[in-house]
């Protein structure tokens, strides 16, 4: 039987992510936008050096990136057209097999949700009544899932905050062949106001209503802890907090009752703060930026998802 702990040692990449070491560059992960239909890639204003990128320019983007020393990415699939029924399968199937085609060394962890998907912007589908249809919801995710393996996804990363996604995706993909694909699961994200930059990239701003209904209320210790807890008995294979330094006090906890690799997501509003500070003459931006992941280091992050893991080989040398 295929266990946990072979499809962590199975991959040089993953053995990297989980290892008890503390930070190092190949403990980054790199996001990457691809947005379907978009003529020249765009530059964000508030997060410096993150591209909402063309189809075609996400190859430069990820070879400089591989040049620089990252080799492992998360990639937000943002289509062209939204629907609540229809899984736009060629636009993930062309993005995903082609950069695994050109950079087969490489390893890519898909974001898994809905919010760039859906006409509302939920991460889920809705009911006539405008609550979340939560059953619903995963078997769809279940299907995204699946699209992103059969291109050849490398990871399957939930971000959608459904219950019982993990052990749907688990279950999904154990039957159709894809055991070896780990899950990096979202599994301590808050409902928080730090998300404001990566909505405008990834252009899934809820358009009513916001997701208090599934994302974690940020007074309650217990439910971040048994949220991480619960995706691991589902067969995560590695947990995350996000916002990552608002959240820094639940890692160790986490990782101590889950013994999984547990991560942090430093989010576009963490992010675009340093530069803000920076651009006003009040920091050094990579001197502050550097200082963020000494200390999500201290905290005991297995790995740290941030917008400036290209820049992780120079300022951690
Ligand atoms: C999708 C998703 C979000 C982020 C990552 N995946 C947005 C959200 O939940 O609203 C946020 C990342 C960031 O702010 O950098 N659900």
């Amino acid at each position: 039987m295929e266990t946990k702990q072979r499809r962590i040692r199975l991959n040089p990449r993953l053995r990297n992510l989980a290892s008890s070491e503390s930070l190092n560059s190949k403990k980054l992960i790199q996001p990457l936008f691809v947005v379907e239909g978009l003529q020249e890639r765009e530059r964000m204003d508030s997060l410096p050096g993150v591209f909402r990128d063309t189809e075609l320019s996400v190859l430069r983007q990820t070879e400089s990136d591989l040049k620089a020393g990252v080799d492992q990415f998360l990639l937000f699939l943002v289509p062209e057209t939204k629907s609540n029924t229809v899984i736009p399968k060629s636009f993930y199937e062309r993005s995903i097999s082609t950069l695994k085609r050109e950079f087969p060394d490489a390893f890519f962890w898909i974001d898994t949700c809905m919010c760039s998907l859906t006409t509302h912007g939920h991460c889920g589908l809705l009911r006539e009544d405008g609550s979340i249809d939560n059953r619903g919801s995963v078997l769809h995710l279940s299907e995204i899932a699946l699209t992103y393996a059969r291109a050849g996804a490398d990871g399957i990363a939930p971000s959608d905050m459904m219950d019982g996604r993990v052990r749907s995706h688990r279950e999904v993909l154990d039957k159709s062949g894809f055991s070896n694909i780990p899950i990096l699961s979202y599994s301590t994200k808050f409902k928080s106001n730090f998300y404001g930059p990566f909505r405008a990239a990834a252009d899934s701003a809820p358009g009513h209503g916001d997701r208090s209904s599934y994302q974690i209320d940020v007074r309650n210790r217990e439910d971040s802890l048994s949220s991480s807890v619960r995706d691991k008995e589902e067969g995560a294979d590695f947990l995350m907090v996000k916002p990552g330094m608002t959240s820094i006090d639940l890692i160790r906890p986490i990782r101590e009752a889950t013994g999984l690799p547990t991560g942090a997501y430093q989010v576009s509003g963490e992010f675009a703060s340093i530069h803000y500070l920076s651009q006003n003459g009040f920091c050094d931006f990579d001197a502050a930026l550097t200082e963020t992941w000494r200390i999500f280091s201290r905290a005991g992050a297995s790995y740290l998802i941030t917008y400036a893991a290209r820049k992780g080989k120079e300022l951690l040398a």
